[in-house]
């Protein structure tokens, strides 16, 4: 199938999206792209209510998603959205971020975990209909600086996940190479790191978009992790997906998508820039994240060479101005600051 560009709609076959998890965070961006070009993607997630999309779209973009009420971790929930929707491309988001896991790890392995197995078990079964699978794994699924005794590591280094949530994506990784190697089902994995931007409003590594937010609103916040980030602007993460998902790459693929690898100092800095007062405002503390901030990114420069990366500057200012925007008219939600 041939690649395309970002916003040129390949023509050449008919395509429906199926985007699970795209009411959190990523998902939105992927969706905000795909409207943009045209496209009428279908969401299926378990939460009913909208309001990073609501942030993202305007109320006629909003009128061309179809949302479907559904969990992954139910095989005909997923089933469902994708045989009676005419789904042919699949970009599976929906699962729970690492506190999630850590207060439920039972339940983050049957969303993380089975609802993955759902999604390629479907896929198998409407194989004539699907083309093509993209899911998200994560950087997490990588060992601590301290593993690898080293600040920069390959992208095919060995794996030692510090967190559950880490070992569900890796296991995610496994179910989609015996998957290909047992029933020819290609996939591509993609790995984000510390995905910034509008709607990133929970998860260990949100601080930095909270912290731009809490500037905005002139209101103190904590960032609670401190060292090195690799930072990926959601509008790059979202084209990585959608790229990725109409690649039509044969093979159970994963590649590590890589932004601005910066140091909590670089970070203030850039919040410095477009707030004089940020220093008052923000201060980070903790320990670093439990995985490597960077990664070099070999496999997806080779097949994917023309990625966007958006520089951390101009990520935190069009963040800066989406957050003003939404001030203005009243509608900047600071309920998550607490947390
Ligand atoms: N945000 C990041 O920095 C980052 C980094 C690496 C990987 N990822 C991965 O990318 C994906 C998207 O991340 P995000 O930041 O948008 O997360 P998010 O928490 O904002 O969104 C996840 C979505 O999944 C939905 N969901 C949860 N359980 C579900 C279920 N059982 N059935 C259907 N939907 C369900 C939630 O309602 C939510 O809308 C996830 O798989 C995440 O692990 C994110």
């Amino acid at each position: 199938m041939p690649a395309t560009a970002d916003g040129t709609k390949d023509r050449t076959s008919a395509k429906r999206f199926l985007v699970t998890g795209a009411k959190g965070f990523i998902g939105s961006w992927v969706v905000k792209v795909l409207i943009e070009r045209g496209d009428r993607p279908l969401i299926l997630d378990l939460d009913a209510d909208s309001h990073r999309l609501r942030a993202l779209l305007s109320e006629e973009q909003l009128q061309s998603v179809s949302f479907i009420r559904g969990d992954v971790s139910k095989l005909d929930d997923v089933e469902r959205a994708v045989a009676d929707n005419g789904i042919t491309h699949v970009i599976h988001l929906a699962a729970l971020q690492v506190p999630f896991c850590v207060a439920n790890p039972p339940l983050g392995a049957l969303v993380n975990v089975v609802g993955t197995v759902n999604v390629f078990e479907t896929v198998k079964r409407h194989r004539d209909q699907v083309r093509n699978l993209v899911y998200a794994s994560s950087a997490a699924v990588y060992g601590t600086e301290e593993f690898y005794g080293a600040d920069h590591i390959s992208d095919d280094a060995p794996l030692q996940p510090a967190t559950l949530y880490g070992v569900f994506k890796q296991c995610n990784e496994g179910t989609a190479r015996v998957y290909y190697a047992c029933d020819g089902i290609s996939s591509i994995a993609l790995r984000p790191s510390t995905v910034y931007g509008l709607g990133r409003d929970q998860g260990l590594t949100s601080g930095p978009t909270k912290a731009i937010k809490a500037c905005v609103a002139g209101r103190s916040y904590v960032i609670r992790f401190t060292g090195r980030a690799d930072m990926q602007y959601a509008r790059d993460t979202a084209i990585t997906f959608i790229r990725a998902a109409e690649s039509g790459l044969e093979g159970a693929r994963i590649y590590t998508p890589r932004g601005a690898v910066v140091s909590m100092e670089d970070i203030m800095a850039a919040l410095e820039r477009q707030f004089p007062d940020a220093r008052k405002l923000i201060r980070a503390e903790g320990n670093p994240l439990p995985l490597p901030a960077d990664v070099e990114n070999i496999a997806i420069r080779r097949d994917f060479p023309d990625l966007p990366v958006t520089p951390l500057d101009e990520g935190v200012r069009e963040t800066a101005e989406i957050f003003r925007k939404l001030q203005r008219e009243d509608r900047l939600d600071l309920r998550e600051l607490s947390v």
